[in-house]
Parts: C-alpha cells; sequence; structure tokens
C-alpha cells in the first residue's frame, strides 16, 4: 500500500501562513506521508473533488478578506452551483491566521470551516484560530485551578488492583523491588545492575523473550531545581481541566501534586526540539534571551540549535536554566504543551517464572557519558532504576509486561545456539531458566564481555548450568588480551558444531544485543562457519540463512 498523500494549500498574504504551511508539510513529510504544498490559486480547484487529504491553512487580511493568493479559489468555493455533497470524499483540517484585535478575526477559516462542510467535507479537528495578538498561537490545552493549601493533602500513591485484569500501560502494577545489585565490579567502567521486582497477585504471566514496560521518573534534584526555575511550589495541588475535548491524562491522579507531575509526568530531561524554543520564545521579555530563543525557532537558525541541543544532549531542564528569566514568565498552564510525556522503556526480561515464581528479573546497563557539557549525560530509565535502594525501606516499580519478538522452539528436541554479548544475554537467561527447568539440554550460548574478572556476569549460574549438563558455554573476552575477541570470533572457530546443530538437528540461532556492527558481524561469521563445516558455497550459506529467518529459526533482537 502506498503512503497516504496530503495536500497543503495555502492563503497568504505577508508570507506567514505559507511559512506555517510548509512547516506543516515538511513535518508530514518526516512521517512518511507524501506531500504536496503550493498557494489556493496555483492548485486546481476542481481537482478537490479527487482529494481525501487537505489541510487548508489561511489567514485573514483587513476587514475579513481572503489573501490575495486565495481570491479565485475563494470565489470559485462559493458558487451556487456547487452541489452539496461535491466533496463528501474529502477529510481535511483547517488552520486560520488572525489578529483578534480586528473585530473579523479569523473570518477567512471560520468561513471556510462553514462551507466545507455544506458541501459534504469531514473536518477532523477543531478549526485552529492562531492569534498574532497574543504571542501565543494556540491556547493551552489545559487550564490549571490550584487548591488552596487548607484542603486535607492526599498522598498519591499507587494503587494495588485487587481484581483480575492483567497490568497494561493504562493499569500499570506496582511491583516491590526485591534487590538491585551491581554485577560488574566496581573498578569496571560500566554499571550494570541485575534487579528483581516482586509481581505477587499482578496477574503477570510472560514466557521466554518477552519484555517488561517501566515507566521511570525525574531525579528528585531536577524536579527541586525545576520547581525552584518555575518558582513552583512542589507541594501545591491543582486538577486540571481541558480547553477543549481533549482528555485529562488518565495517570495523572486529579487533584494532583506538582511534585507529581513532574516527578512523573513531565519530560524535563528530554532533549528539546524546535518546536519547544517557539512555544519558550512567546514567554521571553528579557531582550537578549528572545533574541537568542527568536533564532532557535527560525528556519535559518537550526545549525545552531543542533550544536547548542541535539550534539551535546542537551536537556529541556538545562535550557530553562539558560534562560531563567524567560522561565521565570512561564505560564503553568502549558506545561503540558511544552514538556512531553515520559515515555515507558522496554527490558527484555532475564528470568524465568519456573526458576523465579512471581518474580521479574532484568539485567540493566546504566547509560552515562560524557558529551562537551560538564555533567555527564545520564540515561532516565537506567539511572532511576540504579538510584533505587530496597534497603532503605519498599520501593515500587509501576510495570506492565509485552510480548517480545524472539520466540523459542516449543518441542522438546531442538536444540538452540544463543548470542548474546553484554546485556544482550538477558533473555537468554530467560529461556535457559525455562528450558533447565523442563530438562531440555540442547542449549548453547556464546557470551562476550571486556574482562574475565570484570563484567562475566552470571558467570556461577552458567557454571552451574554446564555443570547439570544443561548448557554449552563460549567466551569472549574482549580486553583480556592484545586483540580483540568478539562473539563472531568465537562463531566461526565453532563452525563444526554449528554446523551440525543446524544442518542435521534443526537448531535455531537468535542474536541479542546493542553493539550496531555486532548482529550483521555474527551473522558474516555464520556464513563462514556454514562455508568451513559444511563445504557449501558462499550463496548457498546466504540462502540458508535467508531461509530459516523466513521460518523463524533465525531471530534476532537488538536495541540502542
Ligand atoms: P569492546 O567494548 O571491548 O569493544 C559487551 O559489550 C561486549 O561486546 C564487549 O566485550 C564489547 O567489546 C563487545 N563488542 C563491542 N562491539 C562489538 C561488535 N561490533 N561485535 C561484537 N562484539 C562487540
Amino acid at each position: 500500500m502506498s503512503n497516504p498523500a496530503l495536500l497543503v494549500l495555502y492563503g497568504s498574504q505577508t508570507g506567514t501562513a505559507q511559512d506555517t504551511a510548509q512547516r506543516l508539510a515538511r513535518q508530514a513529510q518526516r512521517r512518511r506521508l507524501r506531500v504536496r504544498v503550493m498557494p489556493l490559486d496555483d492548485y486546481n480547484v476542481a481537482n478537490l473533488i479527487t482529494e481525501s487529504l487537505v489541510v487548508f491553512v489561511c489567514s485573514t487580511t483587513g476587514q475579513g478578506d481572503p489573501p490575495d493568493n486565495m481570491k479565485n479559489f475563494w470565489r470559485f468555493l462559493f458558487k451556487k452551483s456547487l452541489p452539496a455533497g461535491s466533496l463528501s470524499q474529502l477529510d481535511c483540517a483547517i488552520l486560520g491566521l488572525g489578529d483578534s484585535s480586528y473585530p473579523k478575526f479569523n473570518f477567512v477559516a471560520k468561513k471556510l470551516h462553514k462551507r466545507l462542510l455544506q458541501l459534504g467535507a469531514c473536518v477532523l479537528l477543531p478549526v485552529g484560530l492562531a492569534d498574532d495578538q497574543h504571542d501565543l498561537g494556540l491556547p493551552p490545552t489545559y487550564t490549571f485551578h490550584f487548591l488552596d493549601d487548607m484542603q486535607e493533602k492526599e498522598e498519591v500513591q499507587l494503587r494495588i488492583p485487587m481484581d483480575q485484569t492483567v497490568p497494561s500501560q493504562s493499569h500499570p502494577f506496582p511491583a516491590r523491588m526485591v534487590f538491585n545489585r551491581r554485577v560488574t565490579e566496581p573498578s569496571h567502567f560500566q554499571d550494570v545492575r541485575h534487579i528483581e521486582l516482586d509481581v505477587t497477585g499482578s496477574n503477570i504471566e510472560f514466557a521466554a523473550g518477552d519484555v517488561v514496560m517501566m515507566r521511570p521518573c525525574n531525579a528528585p534534584e531536577d524536579v527541586q531545581q525545576f520547581c525552584q526555575l518555575l518558582k513552583l511550589d512542589p507541594e501545591t495541588r491543582f486538577t486540571l481541566s481541558p480547553t477543549d475535548n481533549t482528555a485529562v491524562p488518565a495517570r495523572l491522579p486529579q487533584p494532583c501534586t506538582v511534585r507529581h507531575l513532574v516527578e512523573s509526568y513531565l519530560d524535563i530531561a528530554a532533549v528539546p526540539r524546535r518546536s519547544f524554543f517557539e512555544l519558550l520564545s512567546t514567554f521571553a521579555t528579557n531582550e537578549l534571551e528572545q533574541e537568542k530563543l527568536a533564532e532557535f525557532s527560525s528556519a535559518a537558525g537550526q545549525d545552531e540549535l543542533h550544536n547548542y541541543c541535539n550534539r551535546p544532549r542537551r536537556t529541556m531542564l538545562e535550557v530553562l536554566a539558560d534562560f531563567p528569566h524567560t522561565t521565570a514568565e512561564l505560564k503553568v498552564d502549558y506545561l503540558l504543551d511544552l514538556f512531553p510525556e515520559i515515555q515507558p522503556r522496554s527490558f527484555s526480561i532475564a528470568s524465568s517464572l519456573r526458576a523465579h515464581p512471581n518474580r521479574i528479573q532484568v539485567l540493566v546497563a546504566v547509560v552515562c557519558y560524557k558529551t562537551k557539557l560538564y555533567k555527564p549525560r545520564k540515561g532516565l530509565c537506567s539511572s532511576w532504576l540504579a538510584s533505587l535502594d530496597p534497603a532503605q525501606g519498599d520501593v515500587y516499580v509501576p510495570l506492565w509486561v509485552k510480548k517480545g519478538s524472539l520466540k523459542f522452539p516449543s518441542d522438546k528436541e531442538t536444540p538452540v545456539i544463543m548470542v548474546g554479548p553484554g546485556t544482550g544475554v538477558a533473555p537468554f537467561r530467560s529461556v535457559l531458566q525455562e528450558r533447565t527447568a523442563e530438562g531440555r539440554t540442547a542449549n548453547v550460548l556464546f557470551f562476550g564481555c571486556r574482562s574475565k574478572s570484570k563484567d562475566f556476569y552470571f558467570r556461577t549460574e552458567w557454571e552451574e548450568m554446564m555443570e547439570a549438563g544443561f548448557l554449552t558455554l563460549f567466551t569472549a573476552f574482549s580486553r583480556d588480551q592484545e586483540a580483540k575477541v568478539y562473539v563472531q570470533h568465537r562463531v566461526r572457530d565453532n563452525g563444526e558444531l554449528l554446523w551440525d546443530l543446524i544442518a542435521n538437528k534443526n537448531a535455531c540461532f537468535y542474536i541479542a544485543g546493542n553493539a550496531k556492527q555486532m548482529p550483521a558481524s555474527v551473522c558474516d561469521a555464520l556464513k563462514e562457519a556454514f562455508q568451513q563445516a559444511g563445504g557449501v558455497s558462499a550463496e548457498e550459506a546466504e540462502q540458508m540463512l535467508a531461509t530459516m529467518e523466513k521460518t523463524g529459526r533465525f531471530q534476532s533482537e537488538t536495541w540502542s
């Protein structure tokens, strides 16, 4: 199926509507839509009856008049001879640009809206009425109503569901953290955590290869800094009401504290986009800040913005701190327009219910790296998880489970070969626990890490499985010797075994991990192994792998 085609038509007198239309078209292109954009009078209006999706961007000039480059369109559209249902195939949206100091504010957009409805078009969204008078193009999505402090405070608490519902994004289960252990040596460059969560009573079930979803919170010091910059008291409570027919976010309790909103909803640690600067600039009164924000919002300032934000991974909170005057002027009502919602993160489940009933275990590499900024960049979810300490009192992680992409064979005989360097080993630990519990012995694991003594996690578990006859393990310690040794080298060295398992015993082959080049290198090594041990040609090896992939006998899951 081809991508949907969007037509953006504009009527612009001074160029603002044109600019807006073109920006809208670029956004749509990035979302893979086929897009045309043109002034209304360059468009053959008779063709409108063949269009399926159109956005109209029109300004209003003078006393409610349409701009010059849509005058012909306007005359045509209001012809009495046009039959009532002639645009019934059309889905459309209208954005008006106007000035509320004139009595006929956005008259063109409103009149266009009425006429399109008359002609049978389906108008998908409320008409956008942008206003030159207010600095802001659009009203906020929500209005905040602060409650007076005398009312009794209610703690925001996660409720443990007592019914039979299975936890989901809208109803996560608050799982108690049982342990949170660092599994790499203290001297190792990377902090990797083995975390266990108690899901007793949750109705959660999962199989090897499934993933657990968790929504992280912002760090308390970030919440505090944010509230200081905006001059907000974190303990204040508010309720939200939508300014149009948008629903209030279900996961924000009503009333809600400012702390809860900032801590668990607003993604203040995200790297901002241009639209953030556009909205922020509308609050600027300080001349220097205004100038800079206007530059970042403009088409010409995009390289500058990239260097300021994207390259060093500067966070929204850090940007607010760089523009303190503007931040102090920010209207609270716009918070949910300015900041995206914190998104859930997925982790491969690293345990099996057979080995650890009522538990979910994960293996988490704590993301922390340097850019040119002074403070190291931290992964929101991994840093949050690492900061939780069950020894200091009960901590709960809201979670739910999703089917993963890795599927393991259900029949008893099929051997599995797994390549999982680093935290890529997580889903394989789950399936190994499952298969060990079921008495299945044909399991081969290739594990890679930097050093036998520093980040060889789960070593004793693997050794026990090997001793009990459930595992054949190959390790690649990349930095324990001069030359790098990677899992793909081990795959290449063990061609005879792999060929026998795959060609004669119908084995399935899996790759998981986050090293970018690793999966491709492992595939190359596997094909080489086929050639050397099986005596097949390069084409035949390629074909074998392709067939394995088609039939689900070769699967990979990678993440960054
Ligand atoms: P390195 O960091 O020494 O390069 C787990 O992260 C292991 O995967 C580490 O030993 C790491 O080695 C290794 N690794 C990094 N890049 C890789 C690649 N392209 N292919 C295979 N393994 C890789």
